[in-house]
Parts: structure tokens; sequence; C-alpha cells
């Protein structure tokens, strides 16, 4: 069992919690911009570290870290039983493991029609979370993403703690497209480094291109709930920037405290995986 006691969350989930909450369709319209007073102060010390560490250069480094996938071998159901490993001790009474998050969200995506590989996503769509296994710190593994190398929307959650941030200092990285030609496209965009863009790269090669931008932008809520950042997306980003938002509130809304048996469900999902994936992929 993995616990971090120096990292401002007791959990992981603890963020995931806050951005369900943020986004709850029964909060009251006037408390949807008070976050900033309701929620948990090591959530927000999170993203306090999350906005100053989120540089450029550290997003670089971090994809050329992981870029060539040497940090090790692994199938996707090894990696789902060692990220289980990863329990929530804020609440021990109810909380659900990784693979139940997992599995609630695939199966409410499976109940609702949509294609095989839609369900599959939505069952490894935080595999990512593995970053930690490498020691990195919780404000580089989850949170909200966004553009680097370019000025910081505010519609990006607690605009104001990028005061902290040594890009400020790099007036390429200011203006509004900054290190970017308008129109570019996502995929030319370097975004804050987290689960989202390491499993992109760990899974692009065997999975067709909207369940790519699903794992890929599933946390870029600046982007895909807010709007912003329209000036760098392309045609092709818009069109499939359709199927993020429509995976996302299975990820957001599909937590219930009914705990999905694995036993049951694991033939179908050990098919769907091996449908898809070699035994072992790269990480
Ligand atoms: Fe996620
Ligand atoms: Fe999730």
């Amino acid at each position: 069992m993995v616990t971090m006691h120096t990292e401002p969350l007791a959990s992981l989930d603890q963020w995931d919690d806050h951005v369900r909450d943020r986004y709850d369709p029964n909060r009251k319209k006037e408390e949807f911009r008070v976050y900033d007073d309701s929620t948990p102060p090591v959530v927000r010390e999170f993203y306090q570290l999350n906005h100053t560490g989120q540089t450029l250069d550290f997003v670089l480094s971090k994809e050329s870290e992981y870029g060539s996938l040497n940090h090790g071998e692994m199938g996707i159901w090894e990696a789902m039983e060692k990220l289980n490993t990863l329990v929530d001790d804020s609440d021990p009474d109810t909380s659900l493991s990784q693979i139940d998050h997992n599995l609630q969200t695939a199966e409410a995506i499976s109940r609702d029609g949509h294609p095989r590989w839609m369900v599959l996503t939505g069952f490894i769509h935080d595999l990512g979370k593995m970053l930690v296994f490498n020691g990195e710190p919780q404000w580089a593994v989850v949170g909200d993403t966004f553009p680097v190398g370019c000025a910081w929307s505010n519609k990006i959650v607690y605009p104001e703690m990028f005061a902290a941030n040594p890009d400020r200092n790099r007036p390429e990285t200011q203006t509004r497209t900054g290190i970017y030609e308008p129109g570019c496209g996502l995929r030319n965009v370097h975004m804050s480094w987290g689960h989202d863009e390491y499993l992109y790269r760990v899974t692009k090669d065997y999975l067709p291109e909207p369940a790519q931008y699903m794992i890929r932008y599933h946390s870029c809520y600046p982007v895909h709930r807010e709007g912003a950042y329209d000036y760098l997306l392309d045609d092709r980003d818009r069109e499939m920037l359709e199927w993020v938002r429509k995976f996302n509130p299975y990820d957001l809304y599909s937590k219930s405290d009914t705990r999905p048996s694995l036993d049951q469900l694991r033939p179908y999902y050990e098919d769907l995986v091996a449908a898809f994936f070699p035994a072992v992929v790269r990480w």
C-alpha cells in the first residue's frame, strides 16, 4: 500500500473529487465560482504547487524523460493491479479503488451503447497515474491540464497562482499564442505534464484517434469544458474534442457507492484489453 504523507493531497482521488464538485450539475449557479472558499486547503496547496512547477522547461524535460517509453514493460492488467494498490486513505469506509472507478466509468459507457473501443478507453483512461511509482509528485500526475509556453488563460482554475511560475519571466511564453503559431493544433502544443499525456504516449499506437484524444485531454478542463485557447486549435481538434466532451460525464459522474464486481466483469474486460493491446506494452 502506497501513501505519500509529504504530499498535500490525501490521495490522487482528492483532485478527481474536487473537479467533480466543481462541475456538479446540481451546484447552484452562484456557488459556481466560489470554489476558492469551499475547497479544502490541501487542494489549494496542491494547485499552488502545480501552477508554480509546470513550466515549459519542466514539461519539455518530462516529455523527453518519458517519451522513449523506457520505464519498463508491463501488461495493461498488471498496470491496473499495481495502480490499485493506491487507495484513497482520506475516506476509508466508502472509498472505491482505482479499478472500481475504471470499471464504473467503462460500464456506464457500455450501458449507453457506445463502441467497444470507448468502453476500453473508459477502463484504462487513468492508468497514466502509474507515474507516481516513478516518484513523480502529485502535481505532475494529476490536476487540470493546460498549455505551457503561452499566456495562461484566466479560465484555468486559480489563475492567480501562476504569479509564482518562473515562466512569468520569459516574455516569449507570455503572449497569447506564445511559442506557437495561431491555429497550430493541440498536437503541436505542450501540455502541462501529467497522467493524460503519459498514457497517451503509452497507448496511442493501439487505439483509434478519438480514444487518443479522450486519454490525452480528459483533464484539460480549460479547453474541453471552458472553451479556452480556441486560437491554438485546428479543425481536427474541434472535431475530436466532441469525443472528449462525450467522454467527460462518464469520468465525472459514473462514481457510485455500488462496487462493481470485478470477478464477474473480468472475462469481458480481459477479452477487450486483449483485442486492442499486446500482452505487454512499453511504459
Ligand atoms: Fe484522469
Ligand atoms: Fe478518471
